[in-house]
């Protein structure tokens, strides 16, 4: 009898930014899924969050807001416990609360095309850096933003060496940054990256 342990393979991108999400939220929290697709990040940020937090899911399709809008309430989770915005993650900042900029626990990007959808609205490098360096702004201390990045689809090459770029050039000093990719695969699978804030500490003057 083989032992299931020792044949698990290991975590999809997807797979290994909710495990280093998981641990870093809890009920109470308020987060955002910047890419909301068909809904299963979300699904998960409001079972770490809920009861007492709320989760702000954006997408700039409306097929994207209707299917995780049946998502989440098929999970019998309640309509006050989250909010939809259908825009894009760069005009984010327009659509939630100012008193948030700075409490937001955790920011989740799922970059590239919905499945099953128009693939012509895939994220852009563009709009996307812009959404970063706001979530990173509203990220609370310690809070942690993740990635997952599609260099496979046309534009997403672009993209993904883009976001992580732009990641690798955050200082130490104000946040620590990961990434997992598989380096025996074919350089269009796709990577994680997750950049987790640090406290502010003040500056001791003596
Ligand atoms: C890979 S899918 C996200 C998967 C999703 N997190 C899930 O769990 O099903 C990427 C999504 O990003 C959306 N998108 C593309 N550009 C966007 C933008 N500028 N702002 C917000 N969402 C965008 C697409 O419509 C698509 O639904």
């Amino acid at each position: 009898m083989p032992d299931p342990a020792s044949s698990l393979p290991f975590p999809t991108a997807v797979a290994w930014v909710q495990s280093v999400l998981s641990p870093r939220l809890q009920p109470g929290h308020v987060v955002v899924d910047a890419t909301a697709g068909n809904g299963h990040d979300t699904l998960f940020l409001t079972r770490q969050v809920l009861p007492g937090g709320h989760v702000y899911a954006c997408d700039l399709q409306e097929s994207a807001i209707v299917s995780t809008r049946a998502r989440l309430l098929s999970h019998e989770v309640s309509e006050q416990d989250f909010t939809l915005i259908q825009s894009s993650h760069h005009e984010l900042e327009q659509h939630l609360p100012a008193a948030l900029r700075g409490h937001i626990q955790s920011f989740m990007f799922n970059l590239g095309y919905l499945p099953g959808g128009e693939k012509a609205l895939i994220t852009c490098t563009e709009s996307t850096l812009q959404a970063l360096a706001f979530a990173f702004e509203w990220l609370a201390e310690s809070g942690v933003l993740s990635i997952v990045a599609y260099p496979g689809h046309e534009g997403g090459h672009q993209e993904a060496a883009a976001v992580e770029a732009w990641s690798s050039g955050l200082s130490p000093n104000d946040c620590e940054v990961q990434k997992m990719a598989f380096l025996n695969y074919r350089p269009t699978t796709p990577f994680g990256i997750v950049i987790r804030k640090r406290r502010w500490e003040p500056k001791n003057r003596d």
